[in-house]
């Protein structure tokens, strides 16, 4: 009986995950909008502007979601997801998952700080490594559905950090866990900046 459901269970469990595999030959057609801001393969220009190019398919498909919900507001993006389908968010999901992220650079003058944070965190203030998470490299979990950072945009990771932190009108998307926003809650403007700059530059 056990063997049963334990069976019953897998099975549904994967045949959900089946269902949500995006097809990223169909999502690339479905991005083109989405380039003028995030660039045509997912590496965007402007510092403000998130890279999606090698983020993971799971992350992007629960931000998607979560954007078209209302559930993280992107004033940019009012209105670019409302027609699509949860077919369309997987294949596009898939699509600027398979492409090859860029890496930017960190400051000289911060990444001490930046490193040391990430990768060992702040046992004083009960503050765990990033990377227990985010992974040493900073590719991220993607089976877990744990973002990539490695070389994303400073200025995008500090309004992110910032966003976390906030008490009312900020990313309040990462679950009934709150495991960004306590996170974040602990980390200084100084910190912030220290870390973004970090991760502008892993890889
Ligand atoms: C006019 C510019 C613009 C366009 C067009 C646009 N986006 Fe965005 N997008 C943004 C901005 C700005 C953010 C980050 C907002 C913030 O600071 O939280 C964002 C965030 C995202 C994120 C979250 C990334 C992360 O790392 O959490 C995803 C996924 C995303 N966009 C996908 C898309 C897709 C798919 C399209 C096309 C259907 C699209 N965007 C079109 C501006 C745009
Ligand atoms: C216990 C796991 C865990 C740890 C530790 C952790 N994170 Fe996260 N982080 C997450 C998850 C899960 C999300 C995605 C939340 C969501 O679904 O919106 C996330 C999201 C983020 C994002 C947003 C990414 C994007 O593209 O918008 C940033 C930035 C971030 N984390 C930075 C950090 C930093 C810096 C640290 C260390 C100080 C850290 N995280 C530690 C789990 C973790």
């Amino acid at each position: 009986m056990n063997k049963l459901i334990v069976s019953l269970l897998l099975t549904l469990g994967m045949s959900g995950v089946a269902h949500a595999a995006g097809d990223a030959a169909a999502g690339q057609a479905k991005a083109a909008v989405c380039g003028a801001c995030h660039g045509p393969d997912g590496n965007s220009m402007a510092p403000n502007f998130p890279k999606l190019a090698g983020q993971g398919e799971r992350y992007l498909t629960k931000q998607l979601h979560d954007i078209k919900d209302g559930k993280r507001v992107v004033l940019e993006m009012t209105g670019l997801l409302t027609n699509l389908s949860d077919q369309d968010l997987s294949d596009i999901a898939a699509y600027f998952a398979s492409q090859k992220g860029s890496v930017g650079a960190a400051d000289p003058k911060l990444v001490a700080r930046g490193e040391a944070l990430f990768r060992g965190g702040n046992l004083d203030k009960g503050l765990p490594a990033c990377t227990g998470c985010h992974s040493p490299n900073g590719s991220g979990n993607a089976a877990a559905g744990f973002p990539h950072l490695g070389g994303q945009h400073a200025q995008y990771v500090t309004k992110q950090l910032t966003d976390f932190r906030k008490e009312e009108g900020g990313r309040a998307n990462d679950g009934d866990a709150m495991t960004m926003r306590t996170i974040a809650r602990k980390l200084s403007d100084e910190d912030i900046a220290a870390v973004s700059s970090y991760i502008q530059g892993l890889h």
